[in-house]
């Protein structure tokens, strides 16, 4: 039987696993706690999914004898009427075939993206509609047609169900991102890095994203530091996206919202950069030159690639650091090498986190 994930960023509530059954009662009494997804334990803590951020009075209301922390994360949702996929199918598609359903989906807004084998390719009406008949709170449910690619790393897709659109409004900790699927790149796969990036940086600092796409680090460090973004991209409607998602979230810092392309703007404008992002993992080699240019001694770059081999790790540091010294710069340490996620058999999309010394 093919089991089906599916999760969906919520606010939670979090308390000592003794504690759980108090406030599972105290939640259902105040209508608060979200019964379409599931309750998570980890550690000895449980997180309980709720319908939207405490507000007013219900920290305290919570608080005043139960030690409790809030905050976002992914939950599983419960199918609505528990059925996984795959059940659903049996009988109108070859049991042979039931084994090659897709596992996972990626979940953009109130968009679904599947991902259909080429062997189900015949099936994939039916499959869209089963789906969407399952999980019914998407509104639209795509497949996707191809791989990214070109130099704006966009694909294709095909309606299987629900509203004929790609565009839809994504939120990801908090930040609210204007997406459309089929114009701009835009992975919800990468919202720990968002993250990540964002909590490493400092008021005040001046910050270069090379390939923002839609600009979902530069909404993240906006919304958390007083920080300037400047953020770059070649792809006009991945810009356009930015713009709306700058009008969709309330921001402490500033972003400068770029359309073009990195070596023409980074070359006819005097930048000087504390951190620089360099999230195309596919083509950041060639801009390294750029960064180093505009990094002040001390800055940081992050730098992505896609890595393969045994030890991805090694292989990574050591690129980089040849990247950097062709520049003529120095690394002064490289503070993180990571896996961000596998981006093919045997190969990851790779981060590392350069500061550069002179
Ligand atoms: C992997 S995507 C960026 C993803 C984005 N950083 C995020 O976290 O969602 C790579 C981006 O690089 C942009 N790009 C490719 N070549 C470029 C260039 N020469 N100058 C500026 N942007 C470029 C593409 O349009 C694409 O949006």
């Amino acid at each position: 039987m093919v089991q089906y994930l599916m999760s969906s960023e919520k606010h939670y509530i979090s308390v000592q696993t003794k504690d759980g059954e108090t406030v599972r009662k105290i939640l259902l009494t105040l209508e608060l706690l979200d019964s379409r997804y599931k309750i998570f334990s980890e550690d000895g803590t449980l997180y309980f999914p709720i319908k939207s951020k405490l507000i007013g009075d219900q920290f305290s209301i919570l608080n005043s004898t139960i030690s409790i922390d809030t905050g976002v994360r992914d939950f599983d949702e419960i199918p609505q009427d528990r059925r996984t996929l795959g059940d659903a199918l049996e009988g109108k598609i070859p049991p042979e075939e039931l084994s090659l359903l897709p596992r996972a989906y990626d979940l953009i807004g109130d968009i679904a993206v599947l991902e259909i084998p080429d062997e189900l390719a015949t099936y994939s009406t039916l499959i869209g509609e089963v789906f969407h008949n399952i999980h019914s709170n998407f509104n639209t449910v795509l497949a996707k047609k191809g791989a990214v690619s070109g130099t704006t790393r966009v694909r294709e897709y095909t309606l299987l169900a629900g509203e004929d659109r790609t565009k839809t409004i994504h939120t990801e900790y908090g930040c609210r991102l204007a997406v459309d699927v089929a114009k701009a790149y835009f992975s919800p796969r990468l919202l720990e890095e968002h993250n990540r990036i964002a909590q490493l940086v400092q008021s005040g600092e001046t910050v270069v994203d090379m390939f923002c796409g839609v600009g979902s680090f530069a909404i993240h460090i906006a919304k958390q530091k007083e920080a300037k973004v400047i953020a770059i991209d070649i792809n006009q409607s991945a810009i356009d996206l930015l713009c709306e998602s700058i009008g969709l979230n309330k921001l402490v810092g500033t972003i400068l919202p770029v359309a073009a392309d990195t070596h023409d703007y980074v070359n006819t404008n005097e930048l000087s950069a504390d951190r620089v992002i360099m999230n195309h993992p596919s083509g950041a080699s060639d801009f390294v030159g750029e960064a180093c240019s505009i990094l002040k001694p001390g800055g940081t770059m992050h730098y992505y690639d896609f890595i393969g081999g045994d030890t991805p790790e090694d292989t990574l540091k050591e690129k980089v650091t040849r990247l950097v010294e062709n520049e003529g710069r120095k690394v002064k340490n490289i503070d993180l090498v990571r896996r961000v996620r596998d981006s093919a058999p045997y190969e990851f999309q790779m981060v590392a986190d350069i500061v550069i010394q002179e």
